[in-house]
């Protein structure tokens, strides 16, 4: 029995309930209203699941009042500043920093695990030139399942632990093809002597004509933006490998789901979006026109990258990520960014904007990320891709503490239905 409760009344029967209230580490109480049904006979109603928690987790923690994240406890601009992305996959999958030998061996292991099979590399020929890398990626992920057998047993922690790596380790080389796909480019195998990062980068703009050099501008700069992207709790796309993971699915096809979940304009979809905005916008003195547009109820336009559904305050990554913005295009010796210069603005106009104020609606990750991709050479339809790479190891975490979870039943929410009371089947000629 929790020591806290909350009492709920009936106004009509004058019946009361008590609900225990369960408290977190940090972080607002819950109602566990689980027996809610079973005592009342009602369903609560939270269309988009604003104030549902929907499981118990350790993994991330947002407190959106204040612009705070912590993986792990660790504030994320700690670790944006010492980690590296590796380490924080470490620090995601196993709830704490590694020691030099424990990052070594997991670094290691994710190095040699980067090839694909490949026949599954052979996949992507049956792909039109111009699908969309999301469309590949969400595909091929999908398909892992059909190759890699021995590891879809997810009641066995060694399965459970293979997937993980083998999930991270490809996801790259993954996004890589379906690049070179799009670009009629021949694939370029994974390297294992390069970080993550680098070895992402090698296999996009390697060709075999030539020796590529990874530019370490270039690849620290990925490893920030992943650090920054690798987790954000019970997000839509973590909630849907969840969700599709509790039925006991296979985990690939689990991530597979957050995939397609990510790729919507409203949540991963964004960073493609904001660069195609701002490319809309076109110039400083076009701002005013579509700051009114998004403030006009009856047109559908919203400033992309703008609000956030936890974030009431500030987005600290994209605090974060704005500082990166100037260093990066500085280091890249591109000091002339006239969409950089466009975003600045914009920002600064929508946040004195009684509108953006009153909706406390800020820049969200997303605002600034297309730029530094941009200025790395990815293509704007590639985004996305890169936004899910790093997304994979807080959807693998979220997935591996779900399967283990005492109270994880499959997830089923009900509904409050509106439609017509039962009527009797009429035939087509009395119609
Ligand atoms: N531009 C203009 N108005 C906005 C914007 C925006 N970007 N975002 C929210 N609003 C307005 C809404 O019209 C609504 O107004 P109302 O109260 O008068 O109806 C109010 O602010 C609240 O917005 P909701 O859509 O109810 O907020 P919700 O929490 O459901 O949605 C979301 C959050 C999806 C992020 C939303 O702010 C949005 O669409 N932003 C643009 C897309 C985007 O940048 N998504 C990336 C999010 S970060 C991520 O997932 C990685």
């Amino acid at each position: 029995m929790s020591a806290k409760t909350f009492l709920l009344q009936n106004s009509e029967t004058g019946d009361q309930i008590e609900l225990d209230v369960r408290s977190g580490t940090v972080g607002p109480d819950v109602l566990d209203i689980r027996s809610l049904n079973a005592s009342t006979g009602t369903f609560t109603y939270d269309s988009g699941f604003a104030a549902t928690a929907s499981c118990e987790s350790k993994i991330t923690y947002i407190d959106g009042g204040k612009g705070l994240l912590m993986y792990r406890g660790y504030p994320v601009e700690q670790l944006a500043e010492k980690s590296s992305f590796i380490e924080v996959c470490y620090l995601l999958l196993h709830g704490e920093l590694p020691s030099t030998d424990e990052l070594a061996k997991f670094d290691q292991t994710v190095r040699t695990h980067t090839m694909l099979n490949e026949t599954m590399l052979r996949l992507f020929d049956g792909f039109h030139h111009d699908a969309h890398p999301m469309a590949m990626v969400a595909g091929v992920v999908g398909s892992m399942s059909a190759f890699y057998h021995d590891t879809t047993d997810i009641y066995d922690p060694r399965h459970r632990d293979i997937f993980a790596h083998r999930i991270l380790a490809k996801m790259p080389t993954i996004a890589a093809a379906a690049y070179k796909h799009t670009v009629s480019q021949p694939f370029a195998y994974p390297r294992n002597d390069l970080s993550y990062a680098k070895n992402l980068l090698h296999m996009f703009f390697g060709v075999p004509t030539e020796e590529y050099e990874v530019d370490k501008v270039a690849a620290e700069a990925l490893d920030l933006l992943f650090i920054l992207h690798a987790d954000h709790e019970q997000n839509c796309s973590t909630s849907t490998v969840r969700m599709a993971g509790s039925s006991g699915a296979n985990p690939y096809s689990a991530i597979a789901a957050g995939i397609a979940a990510l790729w919507g304009p409203a949540h991963g979809g964004a960073n493609e979006a904001v660069l195609n905005m701002l490319e809309q916008i076109g110039s400083v003195d076009q701002i005013d026109k579509f700051v009114d547009k998004a403030k006009d109820k009856n047109d559908p336009f919203r400033l992309m990258g703008f609000g956030h559904r936890v974030y009431k305050n500030h987005d600290p990554r994209a605090t974060i990520i704005r500082g990166a913005c100037h260093k990066v295009l500085k280091q890249l010796g591109r000091t002339d960014s006239p969409l950089f210069e466009l975003a600045l603005r914009l920002e600064e106009i929508a946040l004195k904007d009684d509108y953006f104020i009153e909706k406390k609606l800020y820049p969200n990750v997303d605002f600034y990320s297309g730029i530094i991709y941009r200025a790395l050479g990815i293509p704007t339809s590639m985004f996305t891709v890169m936004f899910a790479i790093a997304r994979t190891v807080g959807w693998v975490s979220h997935w591996r503490e779900m399967i283990v979870d005492p109270d994880g039943r499959i997830s089923r929410p009900r509904q409050l239905y509106t439609g017509p009371v039962a009527r009797d089947y009429v035939g087509i000629d009395k119609r």
